[in-house]
């Protein structure tokens, strides 16, 4: 077991910035200590509980597992399965191409955007959702289509919306 405190976690957050689950991040970089080679493997978890990877938490990354700050820092920024910045538990795509627009991608944006409470940086108040726009996902015959995820979400409707989403925690 190791004892190790987390640094400066009391500070206000800004909305869409939830508070780390520090206790979950805890128990998966246990099993990462003195494992240098698996850091992407280390930072891939606590990624996938936060979110993104935040200084505060490539921080506690460095501490916790006493690898130096560069190294982290280094592994964090490298790989575009990273995020440094927040992007919301779930990320939600819409596709914005034509075939999709004409199929009312717009009006389910708009449902989205009102019911989770999607602010300017895309993200909802709660972080549990981040809404990024795309282009032509070349799922066309599916229009309008929504990805969450990994999962693809064809013939999308706005009266579909809730009970999807309800499925992403
Ligand atoms: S326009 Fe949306 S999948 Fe092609």
């Amino acid at each position: 077991m190791v004892a190790m405190q987390s640094v400066n976690k009391g500070e206000a957050k800004s909305c869409c910035e939830a508070t780390p689950d520090w206790v979950r991040i805890d128990l998966v970089l246990e099993k990462y200590v003195g494992k240098k080679s698996q850091i992407i493997a280390a930072l891939r978890e606590c990624q996938e509980i936060n979110g993104y990877l935040s200084e505060e938490l490539i921080i506690h990354v460095s501490r916790f597992l006493r690898f130096p700050l560069s190294d982290v820092f280094g592994v964090a920024s490298f790989y575009s399965l990273f995020s440094l910045t927040p992007k919301g538990k779930n990320t939600i795509r819409l596709c914005m191409g034509t075939a999709c627009y004409v199929k009312g991608i717009k009006e389910i944006n708009d449902r989205i955007v009102n019911e989770y409470q999607i602010g300017p940086s895309g993200i909802s108040d709660d972080n549990r959702f981040g809404l990024e726009h795309v282009r032509c996902l070349g799922a066309c015959s599916l229009a309008p289509v929504m990805v969450v995820n990994d999962d693809t979400h064809g013939a999308m409707t706005a009266e579909k919306i809730n009970d999807i989403l309800s499925e992403y925690k």
